[in-house]
């Protein structure tokens, strides 16, 4: 059976990184044929949140991003992390007989104790976590973008762990990262990965004057636009690939390439990646507008998917435990 799962956190609003390297995939991804899962990562989102205000309100505005771009609740069930306990009991099972070696390799936590952060124990253990989320559904695909990439091989490591000495538990995750490079690993404001953590994200949402002066901070240079440039060097044309087609996108590369008087300048391209931006999520602001107006009726989608998710969490974790010795 085909299973998709995914989860993102609810620290800080989604961005555009989190928009096409996942939220889209997941709200596409829905219409195939099998079974889908989406959370709300809240539980890992308390390694960094203290704010118990924020963070419930996060949940929410995370939940009503998913169904303002066009989540389909009756395919696919979206439900908060923590409304499915199970998974921290299979946290502790997989804890047991994971190698400390193999959470010191970790690129994210690295790259956050690079940063300056000064890790709990949590941070350091969000991999474990994040397999008992996957291996809970029996999960077969985790559409992810790039930077998750190496938690979904953990978890095959800490499946494939477990299985060796219990027998066939669980089911084996392979991660689905998309092809273009460009949607998975979408570059923020300063070019550097789009992170929440970095400063540099866009958030799906935003419009008008807060959407033109975070465009307007895509680093450009000097020159004039008639002087003939390679727009791959650009990151203003990364972004704009985002939002136009390939062919109207072809057609602003070659006039810039060659120059002229017909090319257009950097302010006149950043216009056209704003009209963009509108015309894409545009409606989905208006979908939102709408939800933020019905709280109750998020919060009983959270719960329906959350009782058909943890339904099939219960009966790995009953699985779990017998292998282990605990039950039977
Ligand atoms: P999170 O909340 O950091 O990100 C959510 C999703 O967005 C993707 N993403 C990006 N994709 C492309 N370009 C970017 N700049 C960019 N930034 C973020 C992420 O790859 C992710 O798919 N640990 C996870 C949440 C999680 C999870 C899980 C995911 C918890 N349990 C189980 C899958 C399966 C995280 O922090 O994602």
């Amino acid at each position: 059976m085909t299973t998709y799962l995914s989860g993102i956190q609810s620290s800080g609003l989604q961005h555009l990184g989190n928009y096409f390297g996942a939220i889209r995939r997941h709200v596409e991804g829905a219409a195939e044929p099998g079974e889908h899962f989406y959370f709300i990562a809240d539980y890992h989102s308390l390694t960094t949140s203290r704010d118990p205000v924020t963070l419930r309100e996060q949940v929410r505005e995370t939940a009503i991003t998913y169904l303002a771009l066009g989540l389909d609740v009756e395919r696919a069930a979206l439900f908060r992390q923590s409304d499915v306990p199970e998974v921290c009991e299979l946290t502790w099972l997989l804890s047991c007989l994971t190698g400390m070696g193999l959470l010191e390799r970790a690129h994210s936590y690295k790259d956050k104790i690079a940063r300056g952060v000064k890790p709990n124990v949590g941070l350091f253990t969000y991999p474990i976590l994040m397999a008992a989320d996957i291996l809970a559904y029996d999960s077969t695909h985790v559409p992810v973008g790039k930077d998750q990439k190496q938690h979904v091989e953990m978890t095959q490591d800490i499946a494939q762990s477990f299985n060796a000495i219990y027998g066939e538990v669980f089911v084996r995750p392979e991660p689905v990262i998309p092809g273009d490079e460009r949607l998975a690993r979408v570059p923020g404001l300063d070019g550097e990965k789009m992170s929440k953590s970095y400063g540099n994200d866009l958030w799906i949402f935003e419009e008008g004057k807060k959407l033109k002066k975070a465009v307007g901070r895509i680093p450009t240079d000097s020159r004039p636009p008639d002087e003939p440039k390679d727009p791959e060097g650009l990151l203003l044309f990364d972004f704009l690939a985002l939002f136009v087609e390939p062919e109207e996108l072809d057609d602003w590369r070659q006039r810039v390439q060659v120059g002229g008087a017909g090319a257009p300048g950097y302010g006149h391209l950043k216009q056209r990646l704003i009209e963009g931006i509108d015309a894409n999520l545009g409606p989905a602001r208006e979908r939102r507008r709408e939800l933020l107006a019905h709280p109750a009726e998020v919060d009983a989608i959270l719960a329906a998917g959350a009782e058909r998710a943890r339904a099939r969490a219960r009966a790995t974790r009953d699985r779990a435990l017998e292998a282990c010795g605990l039950r039977g």
